[in-house]
């Protein structure tokens, strides 16, 4: 299903005509019918050949940021650049609590997500992964082969974040089938967005009637600034959790898998030196960012010496923080030994991703308890995987074999 169509958006008068290149993120340049089986090179040919801060007619007009210190100062000045919308184009997903607000309003209601990433609530669902990730590979490695999304990656993030906040397990194949789907790019959005939202519901009055030791609960007791949190605040909280919680792991697990089945020098320094796992895993974060998320400009201001009007978006492509050769060297490389690897995966300032140990700690398991198992395995022969962007870099299949 493809993104909705805009006319080209007229450009503005203070937008320099050397500025304008025609970049749609739903429909990238280089793409053949929407997809491709490398979106990260594409997108770097648009940091190599556009400016750092460059305005696009697509989507109804908006400028990208593909520079890491650009998109970190800009995610850094909540006073300058808004979260009222984070999606391109503006208006184009209901606004959420605490993604969607500013400082002040925006740290009371961080606060209210804590409970749902406690120590506890963080064993539980990581308990769960190994459990889960265990039983998948070991039903999977006699099988000489399989599509990793499918049989994989959208099943084991989605069970951890159901354990996280407690979903009933039962309701597993219907989150797998929303998952991607509330997207601005997907043409089933709207419905998508109408479905989680009276599931959310049913969960929140299911609470309502017998609480629960859950985030959930905890949040129809809890206070904001002195006042009960709203029906329509803690809806908004609950239906952002499922929906930020439902595809980027998974995404972010595929392009691991993906890289690693065309790399088995990386695979095997990965089995021959396991302490090398945890800067294997932020340079694969690095290397295959996922999410591009916007700021809408909150007055008149300048940036790397362009003119932002208040009230425009500006999109900043994180993915191409980690590629930006200005803070990695030699980007394009998977060097598992690379001395700090520089990403905004997770963004940047107050907004940054709450949860990155759980993510973290998935992707590890997944890599063990996979290489462990399945060590060697390939891109099946004759296939290709099918990578598309927009909100998130994606990739929607990727057939694997191994003997
Ligand atoms: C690899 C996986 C993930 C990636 C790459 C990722 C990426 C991000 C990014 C870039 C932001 C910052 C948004 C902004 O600056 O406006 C963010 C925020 C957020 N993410 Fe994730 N995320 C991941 C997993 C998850 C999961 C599993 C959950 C839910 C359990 C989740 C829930 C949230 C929430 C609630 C926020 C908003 C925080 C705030 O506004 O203060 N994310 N995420």
């Amino acid at each position: 299903m493809s993104a909705p169509r805009y006319p080209l958006a007229e450009k503005p008068a203070h937008v320099a005509e050397a500025l304008v290149h025609d970049v749609d993120i739903y429909d990238l340049p280089g793409l053949i019918d929407g997809q491709t089986d490398d979106i990260h090179r594409l997108w770097k040919q648009i940091q190599d050949s556009c400016p750092p801060v460059f305005w696009t007619p697509r989507n109804k007009g908006h400028w990208l940021l593909t520079r890491f210190e650009t998109m970190q100062s800009v995610a850094m000045s909540p006073q300058l650049f808004s979260s009222s919308d984070i999606f391109i184009p503006q208006g184009a997903a209901p606004p959420l609590t605490p993604v969607n607000l500013d400082p002040p309003d925006h740290t009371r209601f961080r606060q209210l997500m804590m409970p749902a990433f406690t120590p506890a609530a963080l064993a539980r669902a990581t308990g769960r992964a190994q459990d889960v990730a265990v039983a998948i590979i070991e039903d999977l490695k006699t099988k000489g082969g399989c599509e990793f999304v499918s049989a994989f990656s959208s099943v084991m993030p989605v069970v951890v974040f159901m354990s996280l906040i407690n979903l009933p397990m039962e309701d597993l194949e219907f989150l797998r089938g929303l998952s991607g789907k509330t997207s601005p790019g997907n043409a089933e959005s709207q419905a998508a967005w109408a479905t989680l939202t009276a599931y959310a519901q049913r969960q929140i009055d299911l609470r309502r009637e017998a609480r629960q030791d859950d985030w959930i609960s905890s949040l129809l007791d809890a206070e904001a600034a002195g006042a009960p949190v709203t029906r329509e605040q803690i809806l908004s909280m609950v239906l952002l959790a499922v929906s930020a919680g439902l595809g980027t792991v998974a995404t972010t697990m595929t392009f691991f898998a993906t890289f690693l089945a065309t790399s088995p020098d990386h695979r095997r320094q990965l089995i021959e030196h396991p302490d090398v796992i945890d800067g294997a895993i932020e340079e694969m974060m690095r290397r295959f960012g996922v999410s591009n998320i916007a700021r809408v400009a909150a007055q008149d201001t300048e940036l790397d010496g362009v003119t932002v009007k208040k009230g425009e978006s500006v999109l900043m492509v994180f993915p191409l923080a980690g590629l930006d050769e200005s803070v990695n060297p030699d980007p394009m490389t998977v060097d598992f030994r690379r001395k700090a690897a520089r990403h905004l995966l997770f963004g940047a300032g107050s907004h940054t991703f709450i949860g990155n140990r759980l993510a973290r700690c998935e992707l590890r398991i997944f890599l063990e308890e996979w290489l462990k198992r399945i060590p060697d395995f390939e891109i099946a022969p004759g296939t290709r995987p099918v990578e598309t962007t927009g909100v998130t870099n994606h990739i929607r299949e990727v057939q694997l074999v191994w003997n």
